[in-house]
This record gives C-alpha cells, sequence and structure tokens, in this order.
C-alpha cells in the first residue's frame, strides 16, 4: 500500500504552538507548556493542562514552558510537545513520515536553527522547512507582499516582537527585539514587587495585563484586585493596581518595541518606507490585543495602525498557505531537507 504523506505546518511560539494541516488551515492552538513527572521522565499534560500546573506543581512534577524568547530551551521537552500535538490531530497511523514546516524568529543562530530541525526529525518528520515566522505572519496578515511596494508587519508576540517591511515577495527590512508580551509580564510582576512589597506569580500578571492594561495611560482608568504574597510577613495580600499603574510598569518595554520599529524604517529604503507610511502598519500577535497599541504606536510615528484579523493566528495562517502553495513555500522558507 502507498504510504500516506502529510504536510504540517507548526507555529512554535514561546507561548502558543499551532498546529495548520494542509487542506486544513488551523486545526489546533495551545500553550506551548509541558508537565513532566520528574522522577519518571513521563509527560503528565501538554497545552492547556499543563499551564493549569505551571507555579502550582508538587516536588515530583515540573510544568515547563520549552521555549524562551522565541527560541528552545529544553529540546526533549519540545519534541514531546510537538509530538503530543500532532498525535491529537493526526492520528498516529496517518503520521507517516509527514513534510513539517516550523517557524522560527528572524534573530536565531545556526545552531538554534539546527535544533528546531532536529526536534521536527526526533518527532518523525521525513523532511523539516524552517519558515521565518514573521514572513508567516505577513502572509497570513494579509499582506500584498508580492508587489513591488513596501508594506510592514509588526509580530508582538510572547517571547520576540519581529518587524520586517517587505516588498516583491521578500524581506527588505528586518529587526527582532527580545521584548514582548512575556517581558511585559514580568515588568508587572517587578513593580507590583517594588512598588507594594507584594509578590505575584506571572499568570496573574498577564491576567492584569490582558483585563486592565493599556499601551496608552491617557485612556479610561480601570482597577484590578490581585492576591500576592508580602514579602515582609510572608502572608496573603490584596493589592489593588489601575491602568496608569500597569502603564507605568509596562513603559520602557513599550518604548524598546516602538524602537525597533523605528529604527527598521530607518533602515529601509525610502521608496519603501514612504509605502509604509501611506499604507500603514499592521500588527499581529498576542500583542495585538493589548488595548490602544495601535494608538500609541500611531502616536508616536505618526503612521496609520492597523491590527489584522484575529492576530494570534497570522503565522498559523502564513504556514497553512504556504503549505498549500509550494512556490511561496519554496521562496519563504529556507528550503532546506536535510
Ligand atoms: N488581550 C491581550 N492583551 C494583551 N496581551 C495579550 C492579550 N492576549 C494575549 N496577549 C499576549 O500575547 C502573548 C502571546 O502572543 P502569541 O500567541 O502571538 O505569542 P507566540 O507566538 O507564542 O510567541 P513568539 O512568537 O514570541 O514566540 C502573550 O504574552 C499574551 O499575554
Ligand atoms: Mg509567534
Amino acid at each position: 500500500m502507498k504510504s500516506m504523506s502529510r504536510e504540517i505546518g507548526i507555529d512554535l511560539g514561546t507561548s502558543y504552538t499551532r498546529i495548520s494541516l494542509r487542506g486544513r488551515g488551523l486545526v489546533l492552538s495551545e500553550p506551548t507548556v509541558v508537565a513532566i513527572n520528574k522522577i519518571t521522565g513521563e509527560i503528565l499534560a501538554v497545552g492547556n493542562q499543563a499551564k493549569e500546573m505551571l507555579g502550582r506543581t508538587p516536588d515530583s512534577i515540573v510544568a515547563v514552558r520549552p521555549l524562551k524568547d522565541g527560541i528552545i530551551a529544553d529540546f526533549e521537552a519540545t519534541r514531546m510537545l510537538i509530538q503530543n500535538l500532532v498525535y491529537r490531530v493526526v492520528p498516529k497511523s496517518l503520521f507517516y513520515k509527514p513534510k513539517v514546516v516550523i517557524t522560527i524568529p528572524s534573530s536565531i543562530t545556526d545552531v538554534e536553527e539546527r535544533a528546531v530541525e532536529g526536534v521536527g526529525y526526533k518527532a518523525g518528520a521525513k523532511a523539516v522547512y524552517l519558515m521565518e515566522e514573521v514572513m508567516a505572519a505577513a502572509i497570513g496578515a494579509g499582506l500584498q507582499i508580492e508587489r513591488p511596494e513596501g508594506s510592514m508587519i509588526v509580530d508582538i508576540g510572547g517571547g520576540t516582537s519581529e518587524m520586517a517591511v517587505m516588498s516583491l515577495g521578500g524581506i527588505v527590512t528586518e529587526n527582532s527585539v527580545k521584548v514582548a508580551g512575556d517581558k511585559l509580564d514580568k515588568d508587572i510582576v517587578e513593580y507590583i514587587r517594588t512598588r507594594f512589597n507584594v509578590l505575584i506569580g506571572e499568570t496573574e500578571a498577564e491576567e492584569i495585563k490582558k483585563q486592565i492594561g493599556s499601551a496608552s495611560s491617557a485612556m479610561t482608568e480601570e482597577r484590578i484586585s490581585v492576591k500576592g504574597r508580602n514579602l515582609s510577613n510572608g502572608l496573603p495580600e490584596t493589592v489593588t493596581v489601575t491602568t496608569v499603574d500597569i502603564n507605568e510598569a509596562m513603559k520602557d518595554s513599550l518604548e524598546i518595541i516602538l524602537k525597533a520599529i523605528k529604527t527598521t524604517l530607518e533602515k529601509t529604503p525610502p521608496e519603501l518606507s514612504s509605502d509604509v507610511m501611506s499604507k500603514g502598519i499592521v500588527l499581529c500577535g498576542g500583542g495585538a490585543l493589548l488595548k490602544n497599541i495601535d494608538r500609541y504606536i500611531n502616536e508616536q510615528t505618526g503612521i496609520p495602525v492597523f491590527i489584522a484579523e484575529s492576530p494570534t493566528e497570522c503565522v498559523a495562517r502564513g504556514v497553512a498557505s504556504a503549505l498549500e502553495n509550494i512556490e511561496v513555500l519554496k521562496k519563504s522558507t529556507k528550503g532546506r531537507i536535510v
């Protein structure tokens, strides 16, 4: 019998891993978290279930986020994660040597790149193609990248913020900073620790960011109560923080992202940057959901800013369309079949 071959796209993100299948598009999206039994090495949970365990595990269990700043920090856990998620959408019997496209951040080193390839092969792939996340994001956001004019995508994820100006199907200028959603969460933890002497978890910080966080403090002020631990007496304590507090906490990091956008435009040939100035910047990634991020970037650059439709799914959509269209795949991946 002829063996079954499949094409699978993996947006391996610091916060979320999203799987697409050729002909079906995005089929699964789960947090990039793995819970492992430390003693036996056995995998206990992956994705949502594992995320709930973060910071709440007994000694024998460890819940890890195997990617840090967009790159693999724990190879074995990443392999387990990919295998587990892929088996959920493609029955094991059909997972016969698929071709796999995996996204990579543009700042990746050769060694890190080989780790991504390696993880794909270890998980059972016949061929591993690497695709720059920012290219996938641009395609998935619907930018007309093939045209002879400049368009700009900014992908603010969990671990990295990546931005690129594209023209004629290629990346003309790009930039990447390891400041994105995770750093904003850390900023909030740090701010509450310094200001109130109370320690909260990063998961709580993320919740605060999503609920009342805003990139522009001039907007309506909201407040939220959060439980933490008083660092002097070790007892639980509830503090109330406002949008202004959270904006203050995130200010420096937001400025780093803004500066990276400005630098990208400065390095871009004037014909193309003037296209961007008139057509605008498109935002994607989970960071595009931060309230008023579009307004903030617009006010600071004078350039129109648009948020892509379902911004967290852009990269996966771009990967899915690359699976459909071998022309795009060849151009935008490094095309290596090792
Ligand atoms: N409503 C929201 N407001 C603010 N931030 C949000 C919101 N929703 C999600 N985020 C943040 O978006 C980030 C995740 O974005 P995304 O899923 O694009 O990351 P990723 O692709 O996994 O990471 P990366 O591409 O950097 O490796 C998280 O930091 C999350 O807290
Ligand atoms: Mg991403």
